[in-house]
C-alpha cells in the first residue's frame, strides 16, 4: 500500500521532535499503522533557519496554505501554535477533506466547538492528544479507557513549565526568572511564557479535559484562573511545616449545582503521589465512580515526549482512515448531539478548604478577633500556627488552615480580617484540597 502523505505545519520544538521520532522509529510505527507515513511538505516561517532535527529530505515552504491545499496531503499536522493563522489553516484543511492532528491547546480550547462541528460535517478526524499533558496519553485514557465511568472529578498538574519553576525554586532556591529562562531554552515554555506562569495554558488544557470527562462543550471563558507568580518562599515553607506541598492544579469537579472549573495554586497533603510530581513532569488524578482513583504521570512538555503523543494520534488516524465516520471515537468522547448544558459554577460558589497567612500585632485578643470573624461566617479552623516575632518586630506571622467553606464566605471573612487595626498586611490565601 502507498505511504500516507502528511503535510507538516511548523518545524520548531514539537515539529522537529515529531520528524525525529517518525524517522528513528519508522519501522515500528509502520508495522503498527499498517502503512508507511511520508511527510511531503512542511511550512515554516524562516526556511533558512537551522533546525534541531534532520529535516533535509522534506521540502519547505514559507506559505502554510500550500500545505493545506496540497492535493497529495491526507493528514495535516498543525504544530505552529497560536490562534491565527492556525485556526484558518485547520478549517481550510478540514474543508479540503484532510484529517488534522494538532498539539495546539489554545486553538482547541477556544475554537474546538467550531472545529469539531466542521470536521463532523466533512467526515474528517481532528486529533489532539498532544494538547494536554505532553506525552501522557490522557485524552485516550479518559475518552476510551474510562468510558464506562461517571467521572466525579479530576485534578492535574498540567503545565510542565510552571511545575519545573516551582520545583527548582523550592529544591534549589533558584530565582523565578532564571528557571523560566531555562524552561524557554529547553523548549518547554509557550511562545508567550505568561501563558505558562499565569495559568492560561493550564486553563486551556483543563477546558479540554473537562469537556471529555463530563460531556460538556468547551468553555474556556468559564475557567477561574490564577497563576503561580504570587507564591512566596514563606508560603512554601509554612505549607511544608503543616505537612503540605503547594502545586499549581487544574481542577474540574462535578458538584451538586454544576461543574467547577478552576486553575490555582493548591496545598496538597505531601503524602499524596501527585504532591511529589516534580520538574517538567505532569500528572492527572481522575476519580471515576467505577474504577475509583487513577493517576497518569509523565513528561508534560519537550520535543520528543510531545512528539510521542503527536505520532500516536497520527497512527490512530492512519488506522481509522478507512473506518466509517459514524464509527469513530467522538472528538469530545460523547456523541456531538449528546453534550450536556450543565452550568459551570462561578468561583464564588465553589467549596474548598483554605490556607491563610497574615501578619498581626502580637497582643492579647487579636487571634480571638480573627477566629470570631471566621466563626461568624461558619468557617471552622483545622489548624493554627503562630510564629515567634522576629528580633525587634511586634508583628507575628499567623497561619491558619480551615475546613471546607463556600468561597463567597471566605471572601467576606478576609475583607473583615483585613479591616482589623491589628492586622497590617493583606491576607495571603491559597486553596487546599485533600484529593481523597
Ligand atoms: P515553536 O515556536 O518551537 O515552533 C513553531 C513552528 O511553527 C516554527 O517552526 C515556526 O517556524 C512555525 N511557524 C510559526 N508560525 C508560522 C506561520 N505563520 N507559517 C509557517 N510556519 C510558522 O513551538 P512549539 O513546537 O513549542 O509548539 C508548537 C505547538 O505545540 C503549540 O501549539 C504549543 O502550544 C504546542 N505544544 C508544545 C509543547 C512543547 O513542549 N513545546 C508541548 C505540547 C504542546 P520557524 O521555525 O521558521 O520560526
Ligand atoms: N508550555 C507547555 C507546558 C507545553 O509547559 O506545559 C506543554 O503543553
Amino acid at each position: 500500500m502507498n505511504p500516507v502523505k502528511v503535510g507538516l505545519l511548523g518545524l520548531g520544538t514539537v515539529g522537529c521532535g515529531t520528524v525525529s521520532v517518525l524517522t528513528r522509529n519508522s519501522g515500528e510505527i509502520n508495522r503498527r499503522a499498517g502503512r508507511g507515513i511520508e511527510i511531503v511538505l512542511a511550512a515554516v516561517r524562516e526556511r533558512r533557519r537551522s533546525r534541531r532535527c534532520d529535516a533535509g529530505g522534506i521540502p519547505l515552504t514559507a506559505e502554510p496554505f500550500e500545505v493545506v491545499d496540497d492535493p497529495r496531503v491526507e493528514i495535516v499536522l498543525e504544530l505552529i501554535g497560536g490562534i491565527e493563522p492556525a485556526r484558518e489553516l485547520v478549517l481550510k484543511a478540514i474543508a479540503n477533506g484532510k484529517h488534522v492532528v494538532t498539539a495546539n491547546k489554545a486553538l482547541i480550547a477556544l475554537h474546538g466547538n467550531e472545529i469539531f462541528a466542521r470536521a463532523q460535517e466533512r467526515g474528517v478526524m481532528v486529533a489532539f492528544e498532544a494538547a494536554v499533558a505532553g506525552g501522557i496519553p490522557i485524552i485516550k485514557a479518559i475518552r476510551e479507557g474510562l468510558t464506562g465511568n461517571t467521572i466525579q472529578w479530576l485534578a492535574g498538574i498540567i503545565n510542565g513549565t510552571g511545575n519545573f519553576i516551582l520545583t527548582e525554586m523550592r529544591d534549589e532556591g533558584r530565582s523565578f526568572g532564571e528557571v523560566l529562562a531555562e524552561a524557554q531554552a529547553l523548549g518547554y515554555a509557550e511562545a508567550d511564557p505568561r501563558f505558562d506562569v499565569d495559568g492560561i495554558d493550564a486553563a486551556h488544557k483543563l477546558t479540554i479535559l473537562a469537556s471529555i470527562a463530563f460531556g460538556i462543550p468547551l468553555q474556556f471563558d468559564k475557567v477561574y484562573t490564577e497563576g503561580i507568580t504570587q507564591i512566596t518562599p514563606e508560603d512554601v515553607a509554612y505549607a511544608g511545616d503543616l505537612g503540605y506541598r503547594i502545586k499549581h492544579l487544574g481542577i474540574a469537579r462535578r458538584a451538586s449545582q454544576g461543574i467547577e472549573l478552576r486553575v490555582h495554586p493548591t496545598l496538597i497533603p505531601h503524602r499524596r503521589l501527585i504532591a511529589n510530581v516534580d520538574g517538567v513532569m505532569n500528572a492527572v488524578l481522575i476519580m471515576g465512580d467505577a474504577v475509583g482513583p487513577t493517576l497518569y504521570y509523565g513528561p508534560g512538555a519537550g520535543a520528543e515526549p510531545t512528539a510521542s503523543a503527536v505520532v500516536a494520534d497520527l497512527v490512530d488516524v492512519v488506522r481509522a482512515l478507512t473506518a466509517d465516520p459514524e464509527n469513530r471515537v467522538p472528538h469530545l468522547a460523547f456523541q456531538p448531539d449528546a453534550l450536556s448544558d450543565t452550568p459551570v459554577l462561578p468561583i464564588e460558589a465553589v467549596e474548598t478548604a483554605y490556607y491563610l497567612r497574615l501578619r498581626a500585632e502580637d497582643r492579647p485578643g487579636v487571634l480571638a478577633d480573627i477566629t470570631r470573624i471566621l466563626g461568624d461566617l461558619n468557617i471552622s479552623i483545622e489548624a493554627i500556627l503562630q510564629k515567634e516575632p522576629a528580633e525587634g518586630e511586634i508583628d507575628v506571622p499567623i497561619i491558619l488552615l480551615t475546613h471546607k467553606v463556600v468561597e463567597q464566605n471566605m471572601i467576606q471573612a478576609i475583607a473583615r480580617i483585613e479591616r482589623l487595626p491589628a492586622v497590617r498586611t493583606k491576607v495571603a490565601r491559597i486553596r487546599l484540597e485533600t484529593l481523597k
